[in-house]
This record gives structure tokens, C-alpha cells and sequence, in this order.
């Protein structure tokens, strides 16, 4: 008979400060105003993000676990997390340079960062989601589509 493993989800969380505006270069400040409200003045403002991280895979029967934890510390809070940390996202990270801070290209950023480095070590990033308060976040789980 042939063994299974029991496929896991395990989640790492992890939180960063940030500060951050929503404002388009083409638009006046009314404009922007009408557009993102408080949040396109330009002086920025903070958030403390809290970032949640799927990682899926079998429980390898010799560790017990699905992913080395202190791997998946060093990926998410080390390498991909901590450049974000105390900066003015806008500003200091050059991604956002000609994309809105928003939590939608923020997720898209994190994915693109997580994704080739988990790949790397035979794990599968299922999904994450990255909050800006505890009532508002977003989930991506790597799926894309056709722009018109
Ligand atoms: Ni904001």
C-alpha cells in the first residue's frame, strides 16, 4: 500500500508600520481629493499592516511539518517583509513608483516577492491577504486576468 501525507495549510503572519498617500501626478489636489479623500494628502499617512501567509504542502513524516518555520520567518519577515518596514511606501520603495500604494498592488508586490522564494524550496504559496485595519484587507491567491 502506498503512504499518504495529509496536506497542511500552514499560516505565518507578519506585520510592518508604513506610511503611505494615494494621489495621481495627472490630477490637481481637488481632484485627488474627490478621488481618494483624506487619504491623497501628499504628507502621507500610516498604517500597521498585518500580513497573513498561506503556505500548503504534504507533513513530511521525518520533521512533522509541512514547512521549516524558521525558513518561512526568514522569507516573509527578513527578505520580504522588513524593507517595508518604517517607510514611506510612495516614496522609499521603488515598485510603488508608478503604481497606487494600495492594499490590491500591495498584495501583488508581497505574492511576487513570496512566490519565486517559496517555489524555490518546493512549497506552495496558496494564497495571502494583507490588512490595513480589522476591517479592511485583501486576499490574493495568485490569479490573473486579461485587461481590455
Ligand atoms: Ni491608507
Amino acid at each position: 500500500m502506498r503512504k499518504t501525507a495529509s496536506r497542511i495549510t500552514v499560516i505565518r503572519k507578519a506585520k510592518f508600520a508604513a506610511a503611505h498617500f494615494l494621489r495621481l501626478s495627472e490630477l490637481t489636489d481637488e481632484e485627488n481629493f474627490q478621488r481618494f479623500g483624506p487619504s491623497s494628502n501628499a504628507f502621507a499617512h500610516g498604517h500597521n499592516y498585518e500580513v497573513d501567509v498561506h503556505v500548503s504542502g504534504p507533513v513530511v513524516p521525518e520533521t512533522g511539518m509541512v514547512v521549516n518555520l524558521k525558513d518561512l520567518k526568514v522569507i516573509l519577515n527578513e527578505e520580504v517583509v522588513a524593507p517595508l518596514d518604517f517607510k514611506n511606501l510612495n516614496l522609499q520603495v521603488p515598485f510603488f513608483q508608478d503604481r497606487l500604494t494600495t492594499l490590491e498592488n500591495l498584495a501583488q508586490y508581497l505574492w511576487d516577492r513570496l512566490k519565486p522564494r517559496l517555489d524555490s524550496l518546493s512549497l506552495d504559496l496558496v494564497g495571502l491577504k494583507i490588512a490595513e485595519s480589522d476591517d479592511l484587507y485583501v486576499e490574493y491567491f495568485g490569479g490573473a486576468e486579461q485587461l481590455p
